[in-house]
């Protein structure tokens, strides 16, 4: 799924963010990436998910070499990833099920269908009743599992979660990653990046820790 090998990346400003990680991830992965705030771990999700480029090493997601990748192609891996920030970055102008139709809109789904599906993910992160309201109306916990929903909504392969519990209390916090799990489970591949080591107690998966850009610890949870 994913395969990343001495991966640089230094931002214009002249800062090495990554200082050559090697990050291997399995289909039906299930990883935290954790590390003290400014160790790069945004950095490695941004990379995964091609929003900035690598400036050496190797990266290999899907199947696709992110050194060489196509505008068209890029377009297309980013439909088959689903990503969820700690500021959700909902839409607040428009309706919960406006937002979470987002990325089914963008693959060209028939309007008629996107309806059950809404329906169907809203089921699963619990927000069935929800579906007309607006994201002001809700929690911030509620907030974040409309992000979820709109993150799995087209059913994408991969999950990338940047600190997607950041803001909530712990129990909120746990829901969310309950649910982050029940996909995993589903077999969707899922990386969570977070400074939150507490959430580490509650479920299973692979540890990478990241210190100042380099890996520095890898084990299972
Ligand atoms: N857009 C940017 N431009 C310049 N430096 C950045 C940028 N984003 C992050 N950095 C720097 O890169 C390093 C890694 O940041 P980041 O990946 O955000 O770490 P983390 O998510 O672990 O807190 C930090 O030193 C940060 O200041
Ligand atoms: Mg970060």
């Amino acid at each position: 799924m994913i395969s990343m090998q001495k991966l640089m990346l230094r931002y214009p400003t002249g800062k090495t963010a990554l200082a050559g990680v090697d990050l291997k991830v399995e289909q039906g992965g299930f990883v935290y990436l954790i590390g003290e705030s400014g160790a790069g771990k945004s950095s490695v999700l941004r990379t995964l998910y091609g929003d900035i480029a690598p400036s050496y090493g190797e990266l290999h997601v899907q199947g696709m070499d992110m050194r060489t990748i196509t505008t068209a192609n890029l377009r297309q891996l980013r439909q088959r990833i689903g990503i969820i920030f700690q500021d959700h970055k909902l839409i607040f102008s428009r309706t919960v099920f406006e937002n979470v139709a987002l990325p089914l809109r963008v693959q060209g789904r028939d309007l008629n269908r996107l309806l059950p599906r809404v329906k169907k993910v809203l089921e699963f992160v619990g927000l069935s009743e929800h579906l007309w309201s607006y994201p002001e109306a809700l929690s911030g916990g509620e907030q974040q599992r409309v992000a979820i929903a709109r993150a799995m909504s087209s059913n994408p392969p991969l999950i990338l979660a940047d600190e997607p519990t950041g803001n909530l209390d712990v129990v909120t916090a746990r829901h969310i990653l309950d649910l982050l799990q029940a996909l995993n489970k589903h077999g969707t591949t899922v990386i969570i990046a977070t400074h939150d080591i507490h959430l580490l107690q509650s479920h299973a998966g692979k540890i990478v820790q990241l210190h100042q850009g380099a890996v520095v610890d890898t084990k299972a949870s």
